[in-house]
């Protein structure tokens, strides 16, 4: 059916969903329904009008964020289906994406405080330290184990994946940094958050500037990489993030180059840069056309991650 054939009135608003429904699948599918019909952007933590419910309602009714088939035909009291209404319509009018009106992103099992002072977490950075990684070392690296005891977090925003990073090297002294003050202060909030505040130093930086001489064995780094014509498409709920975590120039590698040319004063002689590129490819292979690097698969996507070790990265000038 064309949306001229649409009956008009089949998204009922907020007050009539309170009144006519019942159960946490009614809410569900109105909820659906009103974000399908919204034309909203996903792209925080979930791809797709479903799972931005689910997460938005199971949140909203403070119940556990990983079960939903045990609540489905529950039903919900009065006070409950307006504070969940409340929230979708929420999501709605002010186009935020979920994470900063409920305050908390999860990636992959981790819970992290989240506001508008850092980008909402979501890097397949944490997946490829999880899984893919492994794979890569058993390629490339078999005989040696990779247990790193120093870990950088370049433009850390809230502290994710340096909080992801100190939990899967338990031996690591991991290091964050970040140019934005707001960010590091979300940091330092997520770190005490994962009892973590004695195993990670937050440091203001302009990107390795303030890093002084040290070296690691992992930097890890999702910088700003959009290129400016993404920028200008860019859906609201991304415009709700901080530019200055987006923006990488006219083709994206503003940071990037700088990233890639300064690393290797800062890794060891078999040290790993970690970096995410996002759907910037094409520009960052014409940007660094003679330097080996690996991509790192991921579930979201075989391009998005470029590993890159130490002795192919450029010697400082
Ligand atoms: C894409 S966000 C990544 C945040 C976090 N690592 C994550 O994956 O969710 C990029 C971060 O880079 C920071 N940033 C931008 N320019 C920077 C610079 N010159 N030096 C250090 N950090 C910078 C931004 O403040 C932002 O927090």
């Amino acid at each position: 059916m064309t949306d001229a054939g649409r009956p008009q009135r089949v998204i009922v608003g907020a007050a009539e969903a309170v009144r006519e429904l019942r159960t946490l699948r009614d809410l569900l599918r109105w909820a659906v329904s009103r974000f399908e019909a919204a034309g909203l952007a996903y792209g925080h933590g979930t791809d797709n009008a479903w799972d931005e419910a689910v997460s938005l309602l199971l949140y909203a009714l403070h119940l556990p964020p990983d079960r939903l088939d045990p609540w489905l035909d529950a039903r919900l009291s009065r006070g409950e289906r307006e504070m969940a209404t409340a929230l979708v319509e929420r999501r709605i009018v002010t186009r935020a994406p979920a994470a900063y009106l409920t305050g908390e992103a999860w990636l992959r099992g981790l819970r992290f405080l989240c506001d508008e002072r850092a980008l909402v977490p979501r890097s397949p950075i944490a997946e490829a330290l999880d899984e893919t990684l492994a794979q890569w070392l058993d390629v490339h690296r078999p005989d040696a184990a990779f247990d790193p005891g120093a870990v950088l977090d370049l433009c850390t925003g809230g502290g994710s994946l340096a909080i992801f990073a100190a939990h899967l090297f338990p031996h690591a002294a991991v290091v964050g940094a970040d140019l934005s003050e707001d960010a590091l202060a979300l940091a330092t909030a997520n770190a005490s958050l994962h009892g973590l505040d004695e195993r990670i130093e937050w440091v203001r930086s302009d990107l390795f500037a303030s890093i002084g001489a040290r070296r690691f064995d992992l930097v890890v780094c999702n910088p700003p990489y959009v290129n400016d014509a993404s920028m200008r498409a860019l859906p609201p709920e991304f415009r709700a993030e901080p530019h200055d975590a987006l923006a990488g120039g006219r083709d994206g590698m503003d940071l990037v180059r700088r990233i890639v040319v300064g690393a290797r004063s800062h890794l060891t002689g078999d040290g790993l840069l970690i970096l995410e590129i996002g759907h910037e490819a094409e520009h960052f292979e014409a940007a660094f056309p003679t330097i080996e690097f690996h991509y790192l698969p991921t579930a979201a996507g075989e391009q998005l991650l470029v590993l890159i070790e130490a002795a192919a990265l450029p010697l400082p000038a």
